[in-house]
């Protein structure tokens, strides 16, 4: 671990006072101090106050040019004005009916529109519930129990995917999960179709279920044509195909990353920007999978063979008016048009800094998400080198100090950022490159 006296930390340590002040109380009451695994941060994290379109304000009056966006969520930015009064008009009328309403279905109905593999939808609250759900649909459809899951795919936090998310991937990303859980999922190195092949040959998989443009918003990307050979292998062997498209999802395109590759899976899972920055998920799919939810009148059926869901929040009316909204400004692509170019812009940008900084590693990503690694880029000698979490994560500390808030090694474009914006950003990570440069963290790499 970098020595926590680093001129970077001391800087951080200096700018942040009252966020430190918070950090101390939350550690009282919040185990761990934070509320995500994610936000975990050493000295301690930042406290925001307020945030308005691509920008956002800490407690000590720090401005940042965000790329969190609400972790993936927020592609039109923070506070988006037709965003903002769709929920105070809906919170306004009453925010849980506990019964249908007209909005839910023309949520529905708008995925369906959006989405190539969508012809029915059900919602749920997270991309957790999402995964969980769609993987209960698959299992009591095809009536087999394995799964499919890819080292380094993630696809939220419940027992049934924790397996093979971080290296080594024999030890699952949480402690308490059982044996007999975990043993039902196939693990699988990622764009190897002969060990696909392979597991699909046992006969007893119900799903593959993976991020299509790649483990963790793409860190390790997929390879081009794998998706299709996943797609001829799974109907071979009748085995459900899931894209988990819970970051992808209206981001690489309107219609996901499926529509962007022209794969589509039989079953969707999607969360973040499906409910417009609010909490909100989907499953989706074909009609004789989500048809496994439906009531039939056939009392056998019903009680022991239909997947059932709940779930108090489910398409509630202030996420669904927010996820309308959302979805129609994203519907004809334009958005994505633009954040995908600034995408391009700063992902040069970045990559150029970092050879300026005279920085080992490169930046890569597609779409409007962006990946820096110290490691060099997918595919090339090195990459797969185990990380130096300790560089990226001086890198958030370096980039606070310096009006950027990142997650340590990618970020999410929204379709407001500006140009002025992506300048900002480019200094400042240089600027912090160099200080990190001068911290000596660099050495011997
Ligand atoms: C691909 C993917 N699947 C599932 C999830 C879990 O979603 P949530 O945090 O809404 O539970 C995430 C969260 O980042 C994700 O990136």
């Amino acid at each position: 671990m970098t020595s926590v006296s680093s001129k970077v930390v001391e800087t951080y340590r200096a700018l942040h006072p009252k966020s430190a002040a918070l950090y101390e109380r939350a550690r009282g009451v919040i185990p761990g101090g934070v509320t995500h695994d994610g936000r975990h941060m050493k000295p301690f994290p930042v406290y925001v106050e307020r945030a308005l379109g691509s920008h956002k304000w800490d407690v000590d009056g720090q401005d940042y040019v965000d790329y969190w966006m609400g972790h993936g969520a927020l592609f039109l930015g923070h506070c988006h004005p037709k965003v903002v009064k769709a929920i105070q008009e809906q919170a306004a009328k009453g925010t849980h009916f506990g019964a249908s309403h007209e909005l839910e279905v023309r949520w529905a109905e708008l995925i369906t529109k959006l989405i190539p593999s969508a012809q029915m939808v059900r919602f749920a609250m997270s991309g957790t519930e999402a995964t969980h759900l769609a993987l209960r649909i698959a299992r009591a459809y095809t009536g087999r129990n394995k799964v499919v899951k890819f080292h380094g795919h993630f696809h939220g936090w419940h027992d049934g995917v924790v397996a093979a998310v971080n290296p080594p991937y024999d030890v699952p990303m949480s402690a308490g999960v059982p044996e007999s859980v975990l043993d039902q999922l196939l693990l699988s190195p990622p764009n190897d179709i002969k060990a696909v092949d392979a597991l699909l040959g046992r006969g007893d998989v119900a799903a593959i279920i993976l991020e299509p443009a790649g483990g963790q918003s793409g860190t390790t990307p997929t390879i081009p044509g794998y998706l299709q050979e996943l797609r001829s292998l799974t109907e071979r062997h009748n085995v459900v195909l899931i894209f988990d498209e819970v970051i992808t999802g209206f981001r690489y395109a309107p219609g996901g990353a499926q529509a962007y590759f022209g794969v589509t899976p039989d079953m969707t899972t999607l969360a973040k920007i499906v409910a417009g920055g609010l909490p909100g998920a989907a499953v989706c799919g074909k009609k004789e999978l989500l048809s496994m939810m439906a009531h039939r009148g056939d009392p056998v059926f019903d009680r022991s063979q239909r997947v059932a869901q709940n779930g108090t929040f489910n398409s509630n009316p202030v996420c669904s008016a927010a996820a309308i909204a959302t979805l129609e400004m994203v519907a004809d692509g334009s958005l994505h048009a633009r954040a995908n170019k600034l995408g391009d812009e700063l992902r040069a940008g970045l990559s150029d800094a970092m050879k300026r900084a005279g920085v080992p590693g490169t930046t890569f990503g597609e779409a409007s998400i962006f990946h820096v690694s110290f490691e060099g880029k997918p595919g090339l000698a090195g990459f797969d080198r185990p990380r130096r979490g300790d560089l990226y994560h001086l890198l958030r500390c370096a980039l606070l100090n310096n009006g950027v808030d990142c997650s340590s090694h990618h970020g999410w474009i929204s379709a407001v950022h500006s140009d002025a914006d992506i300048e900002r950003t480019i200094a400042g990570y240089e600027k912090a490159f160099r200080e990190m440069a001068a911290d000596g963290v660099f050495k011997g790499m």
